[in-house]
C-alpha cells in the first residue's frame, strides 16, 4: 500500500472517504478484545480512530492494544463520516489500517480524574496538552490576531517598545529592578511613554508585549508578567478614545464567537453574555459610580457585604466595587474621570476640577473587573515636569519624555488592554492563571 498523504485533524472533513495519514498523541484508549478506540490529538484537533483486529496486521493491532496516554503514533486509515463520533471538529472517525509507534509514553500524571490546581500548575508543561487548556490558548491566539488585525486595518502602526527601561511608567511600588551593569534599570510596566514619542512620528501606533509588575497581591486577576496591547493616538480626546475602544472590543469578541464556537463549547462557556457585546457601551463618571455604590450599599442588610462595598469619594475601586458597578450593566461599562490621586502621573486633570482626571477604565461584565485603562495625557510641559518631579526617580530618566512636550505637543490619548484579563473574561475562566501559557505569580515562577 502506498503511504497516504499526511493531513491535519482540523482538515479531516475535506478528506471523507479517503485514505489519510495522521500523526499525534494518544489522548485516551478504550475498548477490548477485537476493538479499540484511540482518541488521537495532533495539535489541530481530536479524532477517534477505530482499530479492528480483522482490518489490521496482527503485530500492529497488538500495538494498538498496548497504547498508553501520550504515546506518539502515526495512523494510516480511512476517514469515515459518523455523526456521533466525538472529537474536534467531530463527526468523523478513522478506520485504522496501519499503526506505527513513534515514541512510547511513561505513566502520565494527568488523567481524566480531578486534580488539584497546584498539582496541575506544577505540571503546566504537560497540562497545556489537555483539551480545555488547548482550547483556551487557541482562543488567546485568536484574540491577539483579532486585536492586531483590527488596529492595522484602522491605520495604526505596530511600533515595538523596550522591555528594559530606566523609568517607571506606572506606580514605582510595582517595579521589578534589574542590575544593568551596575546601574539601575527596570522591567517595563508599560510601553506607553515610548508610544507617546512614536505618535509624533506615525500618528496612531500600538505596542504589544510582555509587561511586568511586582504585584504583591494574590488575586485571581493579577499576574506579575502579563501581555498588554497599548494603542496611542495623536489629536485624540477621551470621548474619541472610548468610541475606539468599544468598536475594538466588540470586534475582538465577535471574532472569537465566529471562529471558536467549538472551543467555547468545549470549555463550557455560555456565550449569551458575549453576544450582547456591541457598541455603544454605557459610560458613567466616577462621581456617578460612587453614587451608585452608595445607593446599592444602602439596600444591603448584611454588614459584612456592606463593608466590602464601602467607598468614600476620592478612593480607588477594588474588585468588589468594580464587580458591583459592572453588574448593573449588560455590556462592559466605561467609568471615566477618576480622582487624580489614584491614577498615574501622566493623566490630564479636568480643567474645572483638577482633583479629577481625564481617565477611563473599562469594566468587564460578569465580575471580570478592569480590562482596559487609559486616559488623555498631559501635553503641557510645565505640568508634566511638575508631575515627573513627584515620582521620586532621577529626573534624567525622564528627560527624553519631557522633551516631547517641546516639539509640537498635541492633545493625545491612549489605553492599555490586558490580554490575560480579556482571555479570562471571554473564556469565562475562574482565575487568570489559565489564560496564559506559563503564569508568573507571587508563588510561582516555574515551569
Ligand atoms: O491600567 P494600567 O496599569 O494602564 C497602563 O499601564 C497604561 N500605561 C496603559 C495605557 O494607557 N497605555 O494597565 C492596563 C491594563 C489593565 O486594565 C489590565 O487589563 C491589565 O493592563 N493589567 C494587568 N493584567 C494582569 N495582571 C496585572 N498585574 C495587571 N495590571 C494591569
Ligand atoms: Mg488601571
Amino acid at each position: 500500500m502506498a503511504t497516504p498523504s499526511l493531513i491535519r485533524i482540523a482538515d479531516i472533513a475535506a478528506h471523507e472517504g479517503e485514505q489519510v495519514l495522521l500523526q499525534g498523541w494518544v489522548q485516551a484508549r478504550t475498548g477490548k478484545g477485537r476493538l479499540h478506540f484511540i482518541r488521537l490529538r495532533d495539535g489541530s484537533g481530536i479524532v477517534q480512530c477505530v482499530a479492528f483486529r480483522h482490518e489490521m496486521d496482527e503485530e500492529e493491532f497488538a500495538l494498538a492494544r498496548g497504547l498508553t496516554q501520550e504515546a506518539a503514533i502515526r495512523v494510516a486509515g480511512e476517514v469515515r463520516r459518523d455523526e456521533r463520533a466525538p472529537g474536534l471538529p467531530g463527526g468523523y472517525e478513522v478506520g485504522v489500517q496501519r499503526l506505527e509507534l513513534v515514541a512510547a509514553a511513561d505513566e502520565y500524571p494527568i488523567t481524566p480524574k480531578e486534580h488539584g490546581v497546584e498539582f496541575l500548575m506544577d505540571r503546566r508543561h504537560l497540562w497545556v496538552r489537555s483539551s480545555r487548556q488547548w482550547a483556551i490558548l487557541r482562543i488567546r491566539a485568536t484574540i491577539v490576531s483579532a486585536m492586531r488585525n483590527w488596529l492595522d486595518d484602522q491605520g495604526f502602526l505596530l511600533v515595538d517598545t523596550p522591555i528594559i527601561t530606566p523609568a517607571a511608567g506606572e506606580e514605582t511600588t510595582t517595579l521589578f529592578d534589574i542590575d544593568y551593569f551596575g546601574e539601575q534599570a527596570f522591567l517595563a510596566q508599560t510601553g506607553q511613554l515610548y508610544n507617546e514619542a512614536n505618535i509624533a512620528a506615525f500618528g496612531k501606533v500600538y505596542c504589544f508585549g510582555p509587561t511586568f509588575r511586582a504585584e504583591k497581591s494574590r488575586t485571581r486577576r493579577h499576574l506579575l508578567e502579563f501581555w498588554m496591547l497599548e494603542p496611542e493616538i495623536a489629536f485624540c480626546s477621551l470621548e474619541e478614545l472610548m468610541e475606539l475602544q468599544e468598536r475594538f472590543i466588540s470586534h475582538v469578541v465577535g471574532t472569537v464567537l465566529e471562529k471558536h464556537a467549538q472551543e467555547l463549547a468545549l470549555i463550557g462557556r455560555d456565550t449569551t453574555a458575549l453576544e450582547r457585546i456591541r457598541p455603544p457601551f454605557p459610560r458613567i463618571s466616577y462621581d456617578e459610580a460612587v453614587e451608585r455604590l452608595h445607593a446599592l450599599t444602602a439596600t444591603i442588610d448584611d454588614a459584612e457585604q456592606r463593608e466590602l462595598l464601602a467607598i468614600e469619594h476620592g478612593e480607588d475601586f477594588g474588585s468588589p466595587q468594580e464587580t458591583a458597578i459592572a453588574e448593573q450593566f449588560e455590556r462592559p461599562v466605561f467609568v471615566y474621570h477618576y480622582p487624580t490621586e489614584v491614577k498615574a502621573f501622566y493623566m490630564e486633570p479636568l480643567a474645572d476640577r483638577p482633583e479629577l482626571c481625564r481617565s477611563v477604565d473599562l469594566l468587564a461584565p460578569e465580575g471580570y473587573g478592569e480590562i482596559t485603562g487609559g486616559s488623555e495625557r498631559i501635553h503641557d510641559l510645565n505640568l508634566i515636569e511638575e508631575r515627573v518631579s513627584q515620582i521620586g526617580l532621577p529626573r534624567e530618566a525622564y528627560d527624553w519624555y519631557l522633551e516631547l512636550r517641546k516639539f509640537g505637543s498635541v492633545p493625545h490619548s491612549g489605553f492599555g488592554i490586558g490580554l490575560e484579563r480579556t482571555v479570562a473574561w471571554i473564556c469565562g475562566l475562574p482565575h487568570i492563571r489559565e489564560s496564559v501559557p506559563y503564569a508568573r505569580m507571587l508563588n510561582r515562577k516555574s515551569p
